[in-house]
C-alpha cells in the first residue's frame, strides 16, 4: 500500500518537473530532480538497468526527513527519475528513511534495505535517533506490471479517471518498470536487541547487503561503540527477511574518526575491500584530512570465520566534495563506484538559487595495483566523446594556451614529462572554468610530488576549505592526468587513477577557458575531447 505523504510527493515531483525544466545543472552527473540530494542509495542492476536511489528531501534544497528518490539508467550516465520510492511514513522511519541498498529475490523482486530513524524526546528535551534496519519489496515482479495493492497502478488517484494515465505512466515509464515498494509488515528486522554488547542503538545505520554464492544473504551496517568509536557490523539472513548478528567485522580503534558510516564490503581482484565514509576525523600526512572522509581498507576474508584482516589503508578521494560511497558489480563483472558528490563540510558552498542541491559523482570502475584501489572513469564515458583536439610533444616554460582547448564538458588526458632532462621543472599547473575573473585549477610540484586542488576562485562566497593536497607516486617529473569537467564539478584521476581529486564549483558557465602553466621547462601531450550533453 503506497501512502498518502508518498503519493503526495510523487504529485510534487511531477509539478516540480514542469516548475524547474530549465534549471542550470550537470550533464550526465545525476542531480537532486528536486530538493536536496544526499548519499547513493541501493545502487543495482535490476531488470536490465541500473537502478539509482538517493536520500532526498524534495521540498528544499535543505537536509530534511529522508526520502528515497528513485532514477533508473542504461549506461549509469544518462539517468531517468521514476517516483519516489520511499517516504518517512511509518512509526518505525518517522523521521527519516536512511540510507540503505539493494539486492534482487530468487523471484524477481527486489528488495530495499534501509535504515529506519524514529526521533524520540527525552525528558530532559533532547532528542535521540533509535536507529533500525526495514525493509521494503518492490510490489508483484516486472512482467506483472509491478504495482502494490493501493498504488496509482490500480487505484485511480483523487480526481483522477478510472483508465486515465497514472502519474508514473505519465512520467514516461514503461509498462513493467518497478516503481512501487511496499515495507514490510515485518518491520524493523533489525533494531537494538540484535546488537552486541557495547553497540550503540542510537548510531546503528546504512545497511549494504549481498546475497552469497550459497544463498545466504549478508548485511554490513555502521555503527558507534558506546564509548564513540566506529565498527561494522556483520548479520546474516537465509531470506533476506530474517537477521541475526554474526560478528563484528571491522573495529576503529580510534584510527579514523568516530562513527563509520556507509560501509561496503566486497571481493576485488583476489582481496577483500571494506569501504567505510568515518565522520569527525584528524588528519595525517597528506592521506586523511579533517572532517568527514572516506577510507578503503584492502585485506583478506575468511568466509567460514568471517574474520576480515586488514592489509592496507587508504582514502578513496583527495579532493573536497565527495563522501559516502557504494558500489554494484555489473554484468559483466565491473565493480562500480558512486558517491555523494559533496561533503557534508562543504555543503554550504552551493548557489542559493537554484531549486536542486546535491550531484552524484561520476561511476568509476574499481580495482587493485600494487596493492592501492585504483579507479577509472566509467568506460560508457568514452561513448560521449566528440570533437577530438590533440597536440604533441608541446614545450612549454610559462603560461600557454591552445587552440580548441577550452570548454565547461571536458574530457582532458594530460601526459607531462620534464622538457629538460638536466633540469626538473618546479611547477605545472592547469587552469579551468576561467576567464579574467574566475579559475580553478590542479597544480603539481614534482619536487614534492604534491598535487593541489583549488577551487578558491569557483563562486564560491563561504570561508570554508578550497584546496586540498595530496602526495602522488614521485615518477621524476612524469604525471598523467584525466580531467573529467561537468559543467558545475571535476574529478581528475591521477596517474591511471592511482589518486582521484574531486570538487564542485559553481563559477559561471560563461568561464570556460583552459590554460596550462610551468615554471621550469615541461614537455606535455594533450588529447582532449568536448562531451555530449545529455540532457539534449
Ligand atoms: C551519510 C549519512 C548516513 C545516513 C544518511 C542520512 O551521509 O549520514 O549515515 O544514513 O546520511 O541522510
Amino acid at each position: 500500500m503506497i501512502s498518502q505523504s508518498l503519493r503526495d510527493v510523487r504529485s510534487y515531483e511531477e509539478e516540480m518537473d514542469r516548475r524547474i525544466a530549465d534549471a542550470p545543472r550537470p550533464a550526465f552527473h545525476l542531480s537532486a530532480r528536486t530538493g536536496w540530494m544526499n548519499d547513493p542509495n541501493g545502487f543495482s542492476y535490476y531488470n536490465g538497468e541500473y537502478h539509482l536511489f538517493y536520500q532526498y528531501y524534495p521540498f528544499r534544497t535543505e537536509w530534511g526527513p529522508m526520502h528515497w528518490a528513485h532514477a533508473v539508467s542504461k549506461d549509469l550516465l544518462h539517468w531517468r527519475h521514476l517516483p519516489a520510492a520511499l517516504a518517512p511514513d511509518m512509526d518505525y522511519d518517522r523521521d527519516g528513511c536512511f540510507s540503505g541498498s539493494a539486492v534482487t529475490l530468487p523471484d524477481g523482486r527486489q528488495l530495499l534495505m534501509y535504515t529506519g530513524v524514529d526521533r524520540r524526546t527525552l525528558p530532559d528535551g533532547s532528542a535521540q535517533d533509535i536507529q533500525t534496519q526495514c525493509i521494503a519489496v518492490s510490489c508483484g515482479t516486472p512482467a506483472a506490471g509491478a504495482a502494490c495493492a493501493g498504488s496509482e497502478r490500480d487505484t485511480p488517484a483523487a480526481g483522477q479517471e478510472a483508465g486515465a494515465p497514472s502519474s508514473s505512466e505519465s512520467a514516461g515509464i514503461g509498462a513493467g518498470a518497478v516503481t512501487d515498494y511496499e515495507k514490510y509488515e515485518g518491520n524493523p528486522v533489525l533494531s537494538g536487541r540484535d546488537l552486541p554488547p557495547g553497540a550503540n542503538r542510537n548510531d546503528f545505520r546504512d545497511p549494504k547487503l549481498w546475497r552469497a554464492d550459497d544463498g545466504t544473504y549478508y548485511c554490513v551496517a555502521g555503527n558507534r561503540t558506546e564509548d564513540r568509536d566506529g565498527q561494522i557490523l556483520l548479520f546474516s539472513s537465509p531470506d533476506a527477511f530474517h537477521w541475526t548478528f554474526v560478528t563484528v567485522l571491522a573495529k576503529n580503534n580510534g584510527r579514523f574518526g568516530r562513527m563509520w558510516e556507509c560501509p561496503d564490503f566486497f571481493p576485488l581482484d583476489g582481496k577483500q575491500v571494506l569501504l567505510i565514509s568515518p565522520q569527525d576525523m584528524l588528519p595525517k600526512d597528506f592521506e586523511y584530512h579533517n572532517g568527514n572522509g572516506t577510507v578503503c581498507i584492502i585485506g583478506s576474508y575468511d568466509k567460514e570465520t568471517h574474520t576480515f584482516t586488514e592489509e592496507a589503508n587508504q582514502a578513496i578521494d583527495y579532493g573536497i566534495d565527495f563522501y559516502a560511497t557504494q558500489t554494484l558489480l555489473t554484468p559483466d563483472g565491473r565493480r562500480i563506484l558512486i558517491a555523494w558528490m559533496q561533503n557534508w563540510d562543504t555543503c554550504n558552498f552551493r548557489s542559493i538559487d537554484w531549486p536542486w542541491f546535491g550531484q552524484m559523482c561520476l561511476p568509476r570502475e574499481l580495482s587493485l595495483r600494487d596493492g592501492r584501489l585504483i579507479q577509472q572513469p566509467l568506460r560508457e564515458l568514452l561513448a560521449l566523446r566528440k570533437d577530438e583536439v590533440r597536440y604533441e610533444n608541446v614545450t612549454f616554460t610559462d603560461l600557454l594556451r591552445l587552440d580548441g582547448i577550452e570548454g565547461r564538458r571536458v574530457d582532458l588526458t594530460l601526459s607531462l614529462r620534464p622538457g629538460n632532462e638536466k633540469e626538473l621543472y618546479r611547477k605545472f599547473a592547469l587552469r579551468f572554468a576561467q576567464d579574467d575573473t574566475w579559475q580553478t585549477s590542479i597544480s603539481f610540484r614534482p619536487y614534492e610530488s604534491i598535487v593541489k586542488i583549488d577551487r578558491k576562485f569557483s563562486g564560491s562566497r563561504r570561508a570554508i576549505i578550497h584546496q586540498r593536497r595530496c602526495r602522488v607516486r614521485n615518477r621524476g617529473g612524469r604525471i598523467d592526468l584525466r580531467v573529467i569537467l561537468d559543467h558545475f564539478s571535476v574529478e581528475i584521476f591521477v596517474n591511471d587513477g592511482e589518486h582521484v581529486l574531486t570538487a564542485t564549483l559553481y563559477t559561471d558557465l560563461s568561464a570556460r577557458g583552459i590554460s596550462f602553466f610551468a615554471d621550469g621547462e615541461v614537455t606535455m601531450d594533450v588529447v582532449k575531447f568536448a562531451l555530449q550533453d545529455m540532457r539534449q
